[in-house]
């Protein structure tokens, strides 16, 4: 695929990444992480998407880097989280020209942000994980979707999931969605949250047991996903 030039910046030289093994380099402020693996040069945004660990202090092994903070993993090339309870994490698309490592800062989001943010909320009502469920009510709220959009996947989720039909959970969301108008500034992210946390706990444990996501890396080699199932199955992952 052509690369377009302007697009590209020069970030570091790749003889000092191959001996270093990684670095941390900045566009526009953004911390970006590079990592020399297995002859290849992979980019990601430096901040672990579920609490902002550094991930260049993390491990990569097998394709795989590892955050050592609370140990999400996430594939390296696109970035594709393993566990749920994270986000992905950004990548950025890299090029090495004459000695020098160049990546793309801005490139295209795969999905709209808000779209993004629908979906991660739904992963987040579907396991009943309440970091991932408040930072997609606040990000759906900077997105102008505050009100309408977790009060419509929250209802949907707890009325088709509940197997006992109508709880607390519901209950709770309707009061929640009561008082938003009546309260001011972050009170209605959190009236919100609080609702859609509810419904969540409210339908936890129960069926139907939802799929992950697959990866989008296509070119993973057998060997790759063998030793993935393997190790997958060794920490009861799978
Ligand atoms: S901050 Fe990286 S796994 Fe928690």
């Amino acid at each position: 695929m052509a690369v377009e030039e302007t697009e590209y910046v020069q970030v570091a030289s790749l003889p000092e990444l191959e001996d270093e093994g990684r670095t941390v380099v900045s566009s526009d402020g953004q911390p970006i992480a590079l990592f020399h693996h297995e002859g290849e040069v992979y980019a990601v945004d430096n901040r672990c998407p579920h609490m902002g660990f550094p991930l260049t202090r993390g491990t990569v092994e097998d394709g795989i880097l590892t955050c050592h903070w609370h140990h999400a993993r996430f594939e390296l090339e696109e970035g594709d989280t393993f566990d749920l309870f994270a986000d992905d994490v950004q990548t950025f698309p890299t090029d090495v020209r004459e000695g020098e490592v160049y990546l793309d800062p801005d490139p295209e989001p795969d999905v709209p942000p808000a779209t993004r943010r629908r979906n991660r909320l739904a992963d987040g009502l579907q396991e009943n994980i309440s970091l991932v469920m408040a930072k997609s009510v606040i990000g759906l709220d900077e997105e102008g979707e505050g009100f309408y959009t977790p009060l419509e996947t929250a209802v949907n989720f707890g009325t088709r999931y509940r197997a006992m039909g109508w709880g607390r959970g519901l209950t709770t969301l309707g009061c929640m969605a009561n008082l938003h108008e009546h309260v001011g500034g972050r009170d209605k992210r959190r009236a919100m949250f609080m609702g859609v946390r509810e419904v969540a706990d409210d339908s936890a444990g129960e069926p139907p047991r939802f799929q992950q996501y697959a990866f989008d890396n296509r070119d993973l080699s057998k060997s790759r996903l063998k030793s993935w199932f393997r190790n997958t199955c060794e920490v009861r992952d799978a």
